[in-house]
């Protein structure tokens, strides 16, 4: 009870921290974006591809060591949803994370490089599409939960 207990608040506080984080980049991601900014960037998404990560394995660990155990969650197709709509987001945060580190790369070698407003007109869409998920997953979420 505790393991699944302590297993939900760290869930829970990461997913928060996932969502605030994908916020401040698509509030950071503007055009004019340039200097400092873009390094700055390219950390939060570590930081962020880190948190997903840590989803991840408290999330298996909730599958495993959760009240409800394993047999409950690989037969409910909730479940499996919420594991697709969450694969989906993975997937969709590659081409920005690319994207800053070559951002990056070309500020080093050529002094002054901004990223062009098009090119951050077209990863701000991966962004908005990845928030849309993010509610999906919350909604099947509380779905698997409940219809099992
Ligand atoms: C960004 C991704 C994720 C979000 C937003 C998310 C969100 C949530 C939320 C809000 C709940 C509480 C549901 C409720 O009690 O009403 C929950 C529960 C849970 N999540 Fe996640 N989750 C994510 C990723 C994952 C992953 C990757 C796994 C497994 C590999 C996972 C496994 C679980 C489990 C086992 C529960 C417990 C459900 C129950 O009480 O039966 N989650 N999640």
């Amino acid at each position: 009870m505790i393991a699944d207990l302590t297993l939900a608040i760290v869930h829970h506080i990461l997913v928060f921290g996932l969502a605030v984080m994908m916020a401040t980049e698509l509030a950071r991601l503007k055009p004019g974006l340039a200097g400092p900014e873009v390094a700055r960037l390219a950390r939060l998404d570590a930081g962020y591809g880190g948190t997903a990560g840590l989803i991840v394995v408290i999330g298996v660990l909730r599958v495993i060591y959760g009240v409800k155990g394993y047999a409950y969650y690989v037969g409910n197709p909730w479940f499996w949803a919420k594991m697709g709509a969450f694969g989906l987001i993975g997937l969709l945060s590659i081409p920005p994370t690319i994207a800053f580190l070559r951002w990056r790369k070309a500020q080093a070698t050529e002094p002054g490089f901004a990223p062009p407003d098009s090119e951050i007109a077209r990863i701000r869409r991966f962004l908005v599409y990845q928030m849309a998920l993010l509610i999906l997953v919350v909604a099947l979420a509380a779905t698997m939960a409940r219809l099992g």
